[in-house]
């Protein structure tokens, strides 16, 4: 089994601190199974749809979050579900499985509908002019992300909240080379501690917000919004610090994600007229027909692959990383304890094996009648087995309100000569934004 890894040690560290997605060489997209080795600590690169299941289905228990995910990410989402292990992740996660059934993700399907309505209303009046559409799907998902978690109710105010988010956000974004090494927790990592002190504030503010809500709650049950947040207190089994982590992790990984898998799709469609003019038709046609927007998931059948397809050429969550506990084995490559196992949807959603014409932007490929031929495990987006992202029938539901509402009335063009550079900060995303120019469009 070959190293695809082409880097030597200082080259790693560099390339993996700066953009990790750039470590893979051509030959990651082409084998089956890639084993490395970081620090004496073996790495096994998994593309077979066979081995995925077993790693993170079948025998799911053995393998655990990796270290430096967790070094990573746990200082600031602490016992949320994405960094939570063991009896701790099993308890949350059955106690908030039920605030995400397709009920109540459809409960907020009108709220991602004005919001996203607003917003596109807000793009038309400035047509003609270039916006950095990466930037501003940001400011959309967290719009629809503050209206369903707390109905805009939170303490302080919107604007001090949506600025601490945005240095949340910065300080978790980054990889620091300490991380890479293993250096023990207590050594400051320069990278975040700018962060610090935002990071208490916004803390303390998602807690005020929570105890607020709890006291409305406690003193008119049915009286408060219906949003996250009361399901979430309405939970039982959550602790209130509990409950606080896993807004946390909800902000962390229930917007940025989104709001990329968007960007990237209007890119695509700016790169394709045929495809935009397919999913024009759509919506002119038959958009006006449907009467509530959590129909509009399963009506609107091109947008919709037009949005899985382009999390299939650029899933924000490109990496999910895992450790073994015990000796496992995949095919003919055996899994040492403690190996690094990595999934990466980046190398699987565009590996030469799995995908006719894997690099072309292809949407019919889920098109009902098309999507049955594919191998669950060939398609990760949102992963799979029991660490599957529990907001995925959300984000889906928020991915085709959003851009149905958008491209109703509005083209978004890329002008650059040069494709947008792909850069891995924690989701996959253009470089240095991605500069698009709107203009209004007519309806037929
Ligand atoms: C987990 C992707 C939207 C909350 C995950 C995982 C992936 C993922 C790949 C699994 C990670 C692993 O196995 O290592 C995405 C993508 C999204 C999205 C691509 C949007 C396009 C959301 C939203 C929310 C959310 C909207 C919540 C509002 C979570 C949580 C977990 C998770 C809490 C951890 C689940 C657990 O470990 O039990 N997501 N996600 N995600 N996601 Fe999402």
């Amino acid at each position: 089994v070959p190293n695809a890894i082409p880097l030597g040690f200082f080259g790693f560290l560099t390339t993996a601190s700066r953009n990790p997605i750039e470590i893979w060489g051509t030959r990651a997209f082409k084998e089956p199974y890639i084993v490395g080795k970081w620090l004496g600590v073996p790495n096994i690169v998994i593309n077979d749809p066979a081995g995925v299941r077993h790693c993170l289905v079948e025998n799911a228990k053995n393998y655990v979050m990796q270290p430096l995910r967790q070094r990573i990410l746990r200082p600031l989402l602490r016992d949320g579900l994405l960094t939570a292990e063991g009896a701790l992740w099993r308890r949350t996660r059955k106690a908030i499985a039920p605030v995400f059934t397709p009920r109540h993700t459809a409960g907020f399907s009108e709220t991602m509908q004005d919001r996203s309505e607003r917003f596109a209303d807000g793009l038309a009046a400035r047509a003609g002019g270039m916006v950095d559409g990466s930037h501003e799907m940001t400011l959309l998902t967290f719009d629809i992300l503050q209206a369903t978690l707390f109905t805009d109710d939170i303490a302080d105010d919107g604007e001090t909240f949506a600025r601490s988010t945005r240095d949340f956000l910065g300080s978790m974004g980054r990889v620091d080379p300490l991380d890479l090494l293993g250096a023990p927790a207590f050594l400051p990592r320069l990278r975040r501690m700018r962060g610090r002190k935002s990071m208490d504030y916004f803390r303390g503010l998602i807690a005020r917000t929570i105890t607020r809500r709890r006291e409305q709650i406690a003193r008119d049950p049915d009286g408060a919004p219906n949003d996250l947040l009361t399901l979430l207190v309405k939970t039982d089994g959550l602790s209130a610090s509990e409950i606080e982590d896993n807004i946390i992790t909800f902000i962390g990984a229930g917007h940025e994600t989104t709001a990329r898998s968007l960007a990237w799709t209007l890119y695509l469609l700016s790169q394709a007229p045929a495809e935009r003019a397919a999913v024009e038709a759509e919506l002119d046609t038959i958009l006006p027909t449907l009467s509530h927007p959590s129909e509009w998931l399963e009506r609107l059948p091109y947008t919709r692959a037009v949005f899985e397809e382009s999390l299939r050429l650029y899933p924000p969550a490109p990496s999910l990383n895992r450790t073994a506990l015990a000796p496992d084995r995949v095919g003919d490559v055996a899994i040492p304890a403690g190996a690094t196992v990595l999934v990466m949807p980046w190398l699987i959603h565009r590996h030469e094996m799995l995908w006719d014409r894997p690099d072309h932007f292809i949407p019919s490929r889920f098109l009902p009648g098309n999507r049955e031929a594919l191998d669950r495990y060939q398609y990760l987006p949102f992963g799979v087995g029991p660490r599957v992202c529990i907001g995925a029938s959300f984000a889906l539901m928020e991915g085709v309100i959003a851009l149905a509402c958008l491209l109703r009335g509005l083209r978004f063009d890329y002008e650059e000569a040069a494709p947008p550079e792909v850069v891995q900060r924690i989701t996959v995303q253009p470089n240095g934004g991605l500069p698009l120019r709107v203009s209004r469009r007519t309806p037929a």
